[in-house]
């Protein structure tokens, strides 16, 4: 068959599954009232799509506003049960912890993470004591625990992939140790997902998931997390030796067969409105659930947009909805709690 003609073929189906011609089709008639257009409707968001982030600091009695993301703050843990009790009156399914580590704690190897004290450690503890209904998920990655701002061990002026596993391996243990639900390794290291799986499994933590960030590109959209996180004065290089180019979807198809080979349950694509090509065909191609994260520089463009009035407040709502239009399965963001809200009133 030649080129042309299969090219006719596939033209000729998709022009049969879509027929129609004006104007005995007139596509303004499914779209007349509200309650057609929630008929005809292909998507909706629910929540259970959403993914809640929460970040923590040391201290008591603080709920501190993070200035570069409105609306989102930093908790002691002491009132983490403020938001707690929100994502679950809320129904949210599973908040992701993020600490802010004071700077005495960080050093070049990043050890805070391997503290049981460290304040991971001590939420995970506080929130599987008293919400027994609601998902944990951690990330792997030493990034908000270093000196230097990177998610690995910077060995001879390059970060080593071999030696930072062996660290992020005893993270993902201890942080399961802690009660975590969903491991979810942020790094970008090759081969992290088969250790971390083969020593939980070991460790008889067969019922731990593994969330793996698969397709994680060197994105500027992380800008106001490694602000919230405290990393972003100590970074004084990119992470492009580790996380992926933004301009290759080859590349996360490599990620993401050799994340789930390596034991991943579910795969993550980052940032996320920018990559939703890379979503719709991990999904089309992998049949696996795909998370999306919707991260910091989206979120706080979006909310300044809102909050000086250049576009109106129904974005949050189009922008998840991309995420299920592209097949996500779930989605991290900001905004969970605030959509939620919108989502039972609705
Ligand atoms: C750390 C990590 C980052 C984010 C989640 N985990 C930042 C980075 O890789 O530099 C970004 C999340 C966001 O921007 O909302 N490994």
């Amino acid at each position: 068959m030649s080129h042309q003609t299969k090219f006719n073929d596939l033209y000729t189906y998709i022009h049969m599954k879509i027929a129609g011609k004006f104007p005995n089709t007139r596509l303004r008639r499914v779209r007349n009232s509200e309650w057609i257009r929630r008929l005809v409707s292909e998507n909706d968001l629910s929540i259970n799509d959403l993914i809640l982030p929460i970040f923590i600091r040391d201290g008591k009695n603080k709920i501190e506003p993070i200035k570069s993301m409105p609306g989102v703050n930093r908790y002691s843990i002491d009132k983490l049960s403020v938001i707690m009790n929100k994502a679950k009156k809320n129904r949210i399914p599973m908040v992701a912890l993020f600490p802010y580590t004071p700077k005495i704690k960080k050093d070049n190897s990043g050890k805070e993470a391997l503290n049981k004290n460290n304040l991971i450690c001590k939420s995970l503890k506080f929130i599987k004591k008293r919400y027994s209904g609601i998902g944990v998920m951690c990330d792997v990655a030493l990034d908000p625990y270093t000196s230097h701002g990177h998610d690995g061990l910077i060995i001879n002026k390059k970060i080593d992939n071999d030696k930072t596993v062996k660290i992020l391996v005893q993270q993902a243990l201890l942080q399961a140790e802690m009660g975590c639900d969903v491991i979810a390794p942020s790094d970008m290291m090759d081969g992290r997902v088969g250790a971390i799986r083969k020593a939980l499994d070991k460790k008889n933590f067969q019922n731990v998931s593994i969330l793996s960030y698969a397709a994680k590109y060197a994105s500027s959209f992380y800008g106001p997390f490694r602000d919230a996180v405290g990393s972003k004065k100590n970074l004084k290089s990119d992470k492009k030796t580790y996380q992926m180019d933004f301009r290759n979807l080859n590349e996360a198809y490599r990620e993401i067969n050799l994340d789930i080979k390596e034991g991943a349950d579910m795969v993550m694509v980052k940032p996320g409105l920018p990559y939703l090509d890379i979503i719709k065909s991990i999904k089309d191609n992998f049949k696996i659930p795909v998370f999306a994260y919707q991260v910091s520089g989206e979120y706080s463009l979006i909310k300044q947009g809102i909050k000086n009035k250049l576009i109106s407040d129904e974005a949050i709502l189009e922008s998840l909805m991309a995420f299920k239009r592209a097949g996500a399965s779930a989605i991290v963001t900001y905004f969970a709690l605030e959509v939620a809200n919108k989502i039972k009133k609705s």
